[in-house]
């Protein structure tokens, strides 16, 4: 029993008087609910620890009671599928349990204890195990293999072994001793702290893209596979929509989706559309590879700040096993706004806006998670992470915006004005930018052909220039251009309405192959060169678009299914047939 009570509570922040059993981000158990807690600052008289649960009920002199470790997520099979608070409490197993949606201090465990799993063990009695090795795997769903591995801390060599067989996460399969005699039981899951990132054996280069099937990313700022990327909008520009996209269609083999501080019908929505969602490959729903953690902005503050650790731990731990992995986060914002309600309760000198001086280094701490890394196991993976940035008026300028953009390599800058008008995505083409392009380019030369970068570019210039013109035009008016400037304001118009936009409602647009984004931009250029080759015959703008060419093309993302790609090649004839008929 511990002696160890409560002194004062203040939200979420509750402090214990001379206690010395404590150690910093110790777990703790808070009163009589024992409510989940976290050491977060020690002195000589006071323990300061932030509770993950609210503290309505709360009462000085209830007791608090150390475990001796950090705060840890569960990781085993029956993550995937799941949907959890944000320190790993099943949302769906706790409203089974006491019917509300969650209630304090319940003592649920994260992963399902009784499920069987058909267990295949994959090492045998006198093998010498490292950390990190896979002594186990199941079907964890049909899509994804789970494979049990060594605690990275640990290595010894295998004394027992059970059969294969059904196994539920806590039975014993196998049993290993260390250099020093002692014995290990393994089970199908571990512990770690959420706040230590899981060791590998080195970080790879960058080289291969997260094809996302969105043009104006993979096209003009794509991102990597264990990149980085923010999303910073203003209310309503589409950065849910966006994260939603890359969630259903990036080619990442499982999707981790934290909801931090958001709508929970978001959340919902998610849930919804990826159950109906169904992967072409293996015919069954996209749930089967994503976990959602939700910390919706009904839910206590505090465990928003663990969400994203939470988040991008079980997000390291499939890496572990292989796969690549992309987690969503939506909003960092929220989150950044969880860390200064918190640092204003503990008094702590506030920095730009209130927010703590810890801001930079808690979201570069976070962003640093992403890499592509080859394991301790001698597999390669990846996490890449894309988080979602909300300022306030969509000013750029406020301090989770400023830093965000420090600690990541991709910025997706959403534009007011271009959601107003309905342009979506609402991605601004001027002040975006990916820093992955030339880590990418080998892959794109062998795999979709080396045109796409060259495509890229042509198309990034013509951008450019029409935006030069468009200063000229606001000043004077579009009338004293001449034509082959109205012919680079009119093919950039192409670009943006017939290739940058994309609508995440159609059935065909939802998602595009990077071949058909290749072969879009060739049809858009192909127009641009004949076009201007007609002019430079003497040949007059306006007669050049009176051939309706112009609308042909814009149009050609909806015409051309994406089974039927071929069909882009029946732009160019078509556009040399119009262009000789110009009288
Ligand atoms: N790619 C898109 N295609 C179609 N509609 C979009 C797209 N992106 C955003 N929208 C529209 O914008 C609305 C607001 O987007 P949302 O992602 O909720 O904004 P935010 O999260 O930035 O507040 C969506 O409900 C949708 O109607
Ligand atoms: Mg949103």
């Amino acid at each position: 029993m511990s002696e160890n009570v409560i002194y004062s509570i203040n939200g979420p922040v509750v402090t214990v008087k001379d206690a010395t059993d404590f150690s910093m981000l110790e777990m703790v158990y808070v009163g009589n609910k024992k409510l989940i807690g976290e050491v977060i600052s020690i002195t000589s008289h006071a323990t300061t620890i932030q509770v993950y649960e609210t503290t309505t009920g709360l009462k000085p002199g209830e007791p608090v009671y150390g475990t001796g470790q950090p705060i840890s997520a569960t990781l085993g099979p029956g993550i995937l599928r799941n949907i959890f608070d944000g320190i790993e409490r099943p949302l769906q197993e706790i409203a089974n349990e006491s019917g509300a949606f969650i209630p304090t201090g319940s003592n649920v465990s994260s992963l399902d204890e009784t499920a069987l799993w058909d267990v295949t063990l994959k090492v045998k009695v006198g093998d010498e195990i490292q950390g990190g090795d896979i002594y186990a795997t199941c079907p964890e769903t049909p899509l994804i293999e789970h494979r049990c591995m060594l605690l990275p801390t640990l290595s010894g060599k295998v004394i027992e072994v059970k059969p294969d067989g059904q196994y539920t996460i806590n039975d014993v399969i196998c049993k290993i001793e260390d250099e020093k005699g002692e014995v290990h039981e393994l089970t199908l899951c571990q512990k770690w702290p959420i706040k230590d990132p899981r060791p590998v054996k080195e970080r790879l280069p960058i080289s291969i893209p997260l094809v996302t099937g969105q043009r104006v990313i993979d096209t003009l700022f794509p991102i990597a596979k264990g990149g980085t990327a923010a999303i910073p909008g203003g209310f309503g520009t589409g950065k849910t929509m966006t994260q939603h996209q890359l969630a259903k269609w990036c080619d990442a083999d499982i999707i981790v989706y934290v909801g931090c501080g958001e709508r929970g019908n978001e959340m919902t929505q998610v849930l919804e559309e990826f159950s109906e969602l169904i992967d072409p490959k293996s015919n069954r729903p996209l749930t089967d590879r994503t976990v959602l953690i939700a910390n919706t902005s009904n839910m206590p503050v505090a465990a928003r700040e663990a969400s994203i650790y939470t988040g991008v731990t079980l997000a390291e731990y499939y890496r572990d096993m292989g796969y690549h992995v992309a987690i969503m986060a939506d909003s960092t914002s929220r989150w950044a706004e969880a860390l200064r309600e918190i640092s204003g309760r503990l008094e702590e000198m506030p920095a730009e806006e209130g927010f703590p001086a810890y801001l930079p280094s808690r979201l570069s701490q976070f962003y640093e998670r992403a890499g592509y890394m080859e394991n301790l196991n001698g597999s390669t993976g990846s996490v890449s992470i894309i988080g979602a940035v909300s300022p306030q008026g969509s000013d750029f300028s406020e301090p989770v915006t400023q830093n965000t953009k420090r600690f990541v390599r991709c910025f997706w800058a959403l534009d007011k004005s271009l959601a107003y008008a309905r342009h979506y995505y609402a991605i601004n083409w001027n002040e975006s930018y990916s820093e992955y392009v030339t880590d990418l380019a080998k892959w794109y030369e062998k795999n979709v052909g080396d045109q796409f970068l060259k495509d890229r570019q042509e198309l990034q210039a013509l951008l450019a220039e029409e935006t030069k013109l468009m200063e000229i035009v606001k000043l004077i008016g579009s009338d004293v251009l001449p034509d082959d400037q109205k012919l680079i304001i009119e093919i950039s118009r192409i670009i943006r309405v017939g290739y940058l936009q994309q609508n995440a409602f159609h059935k065909d647009d939802t998602y595009v192959p990077l071949v058909k984004q290749m072969k879009m931009m060739e049809v858009i250029l192909y127009l641009y060169h004949q076009a201007r080759s007609a002019l430079s015959e003497g040949k007059s703008i306006s007669s050049v678009l009176e051939t309706g060419l112009f609308d042909k093309v814009v149009k050609m993302k909806y015409d051309v299914p994406n089974d039927h790609i071929e069909m882009l090649d029946e732009y160019m004839p078509m556009i040399d047939d119009a262009i000789a008929h110009i009288q």
